[in-house]
């Protein structure tokens, strides 16, 4: 009988810190030479519990590396002139190189205007309709964190995209979308699911990596993928005070070739990548 390889599992952990060690070391050089650290502003604007376990763990990794934060935590009946005048302030502080908005912001407040209104040069979610459009046409200097993280986890597992099929569920403005169109930079051949996709289980069955982005904990079944296809699992949700996936691991982990766990897969790839984005920030202020 043929032996069965076992899966790579794909940490994120190890990746983050090779590249934030980098960072680590570019900043205090940078920062030798101009005087002053990096410098990330977070948003936070009401008590959104998951977004408040977000926040605090780009602020203290920010920390570790380096990067000043300054930390804006709002209460939740700011209205919306009070959080464009306070961006407005952060887009002219000479300290702030990333301005971070934590969405989801309130259902009352205008999320496009909001973003609209952060400075191009200090985007570094990539949020801002004129970066992602940029990003889209490989004009852009920044790349979406958590699509580029999942990109160079790709990378360093060594899984080839160049001229794989790639089938990809949700199309979040955040996510899938914006991890599409890199996918698409990488030579990938890519199928975008969504809620209204006939029939999801016979796209992912064709496909060499399959991408879960949608929100659906373990909606990504053994039956649902081809032996030997690659796995990314970029869903968080809370089920029974426990994180879960959109992927059914452990039925899984027994067919692919290689799969992301959650927690600990994609999540600290975000993280870092919003960190290089705001030490790309930085070196681009301090060089005037
Ligand atoms: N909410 C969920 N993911 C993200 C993210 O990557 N950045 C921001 N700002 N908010 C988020």
């Amino acid at each position: 009988m043929e032996q069965k390889t076992s899966a790579i599992v794909m940490k994120g952990k190890p990746v983050a810190e090779k590249l934030t060690e980098r960072l680590r070391s570019e900043i205090e050089g940078l920062a030798a030479k101009t005087g002053r650290p990096p410098g990330l502003a977070v948003v936070l604007v009401g008590e959104d519990p998951a977004s408040q376990v977000y926040v605090r763990i780009k602020e203290r990794t920010a920390k570790k590396l380096g990067i000043l934060t300054f930390d804006h935590r709002i209460p939740e009946n700011l209205d919306q002139g009070d959080l464009l005048d306070l961006i407005s302030r952060l887009n002219s502080d000479p300290a702030v190189d990333g301005i971070l908005i934590q969405l989801p912001l309130p259902g009352h407040l205008n999320e496009q205007e909001a973003l609209r209104a952060v400075a191009l040069d200090k985007d570094v979610d990539v949020f801002h309709p004129e970066n992602f459009g940029r990003m889209a046409l490989k004009q852009g200097i920044l790349r979406p964190c958590t699509p580029a993280g999942v990109i160079e986890m790709l990378k360093h597992y060594e899984i080839e995209i160049e001229g794989k099929s790639v089938a990809l569920i949700g199309r979040s403005k955040i996510v899938g979308l914006p991890l599409s169109l890199l996918l698409l930079h990488e030579n990938a051949t890519i199928t975008v699911c969504h809620s209204r996709t006939s029939d999801i289980g016979a796209v992912t069955r064709e496909a060499d990596i399959v991408v879960a982005a949608l929100g659906r904990p373990k909606f990504l079944t053994a039956d649902m993928v081809k032996e030997g296809a690659v796995v990314v699992d970029i869903g968080i949700n809370r089920v029974d005070e426990k994180l879960v996936g959109d992927c059914d691991y452990d039925a899984l982990v027994g067919k692919v070739s290689a799969i992301t766990p959650v927690p600990g897969g994609v999540g600290p790839m975000t993280v870092a990548m919003l960190m290089a984005n705001t030490v790309r920030a930085f070196r681009d202020h301090a060089s005037g």
